[in-house]
């Protein structure tokens, strides 16, 4: 039998979003870190981040007006020491990725300031409709500057090395070969669940891996039923790049309004601030006018924006309407609800630590309880900064030690008969704005079945090893639906 390769480090971080990514140059110079993840910077959601980072740095704000916002938005059950450590950390990691090379947009008077939803006012530090990639860019050029940090592209982690209560590192495969990386502490900043479903704005790859290897190793979970859509995913059956392009909610905070097919303006009457009412309420209102009225999509109007201003305002989005034929200075922009961001994921306290001792989750794939049960917009990308180096700290102070675990290295997976893409399939189907119970019930026994009796096993393959981490949190994710479901009728 071939001798698997095994390699140490001190620390092992898996994604290459801004989480990942922030939280190794937040490590210093002196430990051995390595990064890895299934694709380059590109396929990340932080990289697709249009609107910006939600942070109280301008004059009229203040720090307990971001955390006003972000607990109604996140209908008062967030963690308020989480939202208070979110909001009142903004201003020092901004400074410190501004320290990295990073500039916001602004002019002789300050900042150019966004505005989103359910925000009382502008606070969203943006660069044009890109920030996410001009931010992750340049923070990657800093990385790439480091000597201790490594980085492999092309790696899929498929599972943690545990023993004793302790992650010491984790499994991979690359190139198709069986990869052993030890290290003291493993990072997993692998993004949320939002290809789960058919209609995501979410990157290719993006379907919880991290939080279903975190399952199988028995690391606690929160918040797995909390899923946000965003009211505004580009209508399309033509998929763009695997997903639906987003018309970022900044449009509607510089005058879009939505309409339906006989331009009746959608959000009169169901919220004081209309379009920018948080994103549960409008994507709800979207879908109800859709099932009413047998529509398609819904219309997003920005035809009483300039065009310059809309070119120069929102470059990316203008440029992929106008290659899907839409000028949206002239002509209304079809849209519909798409699965977006995950409350849910590894509990972790608020220094990274989740229930397993090394083993830590930053950004989507992790629950602080900063959220609630409905993320504030642009309040992600400041949660992988300011939670990210938390984790970076606890890890400094941890020993940090690579304990030598005797561990088995898996020989075998389990294969079903399953099609990923009529999962994804159901999922929109069931599991979207609208839960529909009966399906979700069955839907649960199914996948019970199926990884109680799988159709066999065989060694180690991508396709069979990401059809099993998708059965196990579909699966986690549909029994705490159902359970949730049974609470709330008590
Ligand atoms: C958007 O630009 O609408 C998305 C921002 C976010 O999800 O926070």
């Amino acid at each position: 039998m071939m001798a698997v390769v095994r390699e140490t480090f001190d620390v092992i971080i898996v994604g290459a979003g801004l989480a990942g990514l922030y939280t190794a140059l937040q490590l210093g110079s002196d430990l051995k870190i390595l990064i890895l993840s299934e694709g380059d910077i590109t396929g990340t959601n932080s990289y697709l981040a249009q609107g910006g980072i939600a942070t109280a740095i301008g004059e009229a704000d203040d720090s307990e007006k971001h955390f006003a916002d972000t607990m109604a938005c996140g209908h008062f059950v967030n963690d308020p020491e989480a939202v208070r450590v979110l909001v009142d950390e903004a201003v020092e990691n901004i400074r410190t990725i501004e320290g990295f090379g990073v500039r916001f947009d602004a002019d002789e008077r300050g900042y150019k300031l966004g505005l989103e939803g359910a925000h009382a006012m502008a606070r969203i530090l943006r660069m044009g409709d890109h920030t996410g990639k001009t931010v992750l860019s340049t923070i990657y050029e800093r990385i790439m500057e480091k000597d201790n940090i490594t980085h492999y592209d092309g790696a899929y982690v498929y599972r943690l090395i545990t023993a004793g209560g302790f992650c010491g590192g984790v499994e991979a495969l690359i190139e198709g070969t069986q990869r052993v990386f030890m290290a003291g502490s493993v990072v997993l900043a692998t993004g949320g669940v939002g290809q789960l479903f058919s209609n995501t704005t979410n990157a290719i790859g993006i379907e919880g891996t991290g939080i279903a290897m975190g399952i199988e190793a028995g690391v606690k979970t929160a918040g797995l039923t909390d899923l946000q859509f965003h009211p505004t995913g580009l209508y399309g059956n033509d998929h763009y790049e695997g997903r639906h392009f987003l018309i970022s909610e900044a449009v509607r905070g510089e005058g879009a309004i939505l309409r339906d097919e006989k331009l009746n303006r959608i959000m009169d009457g169901v919220h004081p601030m209309k379009e920018l009412a948080p994103r549960d309420v409008v994507s709800k209102t979207i879908h109800e006018v859709l099932a009413n009225q047998s529509l398609p999509y819904v219309y997003l109007d920005a035809t009483h924006l300039d065009e310059s201003f809309f070119r120069e305002r929102f470059p990316t989005i203008y440029e992929c309407c106008m290659n899907y034929g839409i000028n949206p200075a002239h002509t209304m922009i079809p849209v519909v609800p798409c699965m977006h961001y995950y409350m849910g994921g590894l509990k972790t306290d608020l220094d990274g630590n989740t229930s397993l001792r090394g083993l830590y989750a930053v950004g989507e794939c992790s629950h602080t309880g900063v959220h609630g049960k409905n993320r504030l917009a642009s309040n992600s990308l400041l949660e992988t900064l300011v939670f990210g180096r938390r984790a970076a700290r606890a890890i400094l102070r941890s020993s940090g030690k690579t304990e030598d675990l005797r561990w088995i290295h898996l020989r075998e997976v389990p294969y079903f008969n399953m099609s990923f893409g009529s999962l994804q399939n159901w999922m929109t189907r069931n599991m979207g704005v609208v839960k529909h119970y009966d399906e979700i019930s069955d839907m649960r026994k199914k996948l019970e079945m199926a990884l109680w009796e799988p159709m066999g096993y065989r060694l180690p393959n991508w396709e069979d090893l990401r059809l099993f981490h998708v059965s196990v949190l579909v699966h986690e994710m549909l029994k705490k639906t159902i359970e949730e479901r049974d609470e709330n009728e008590v």
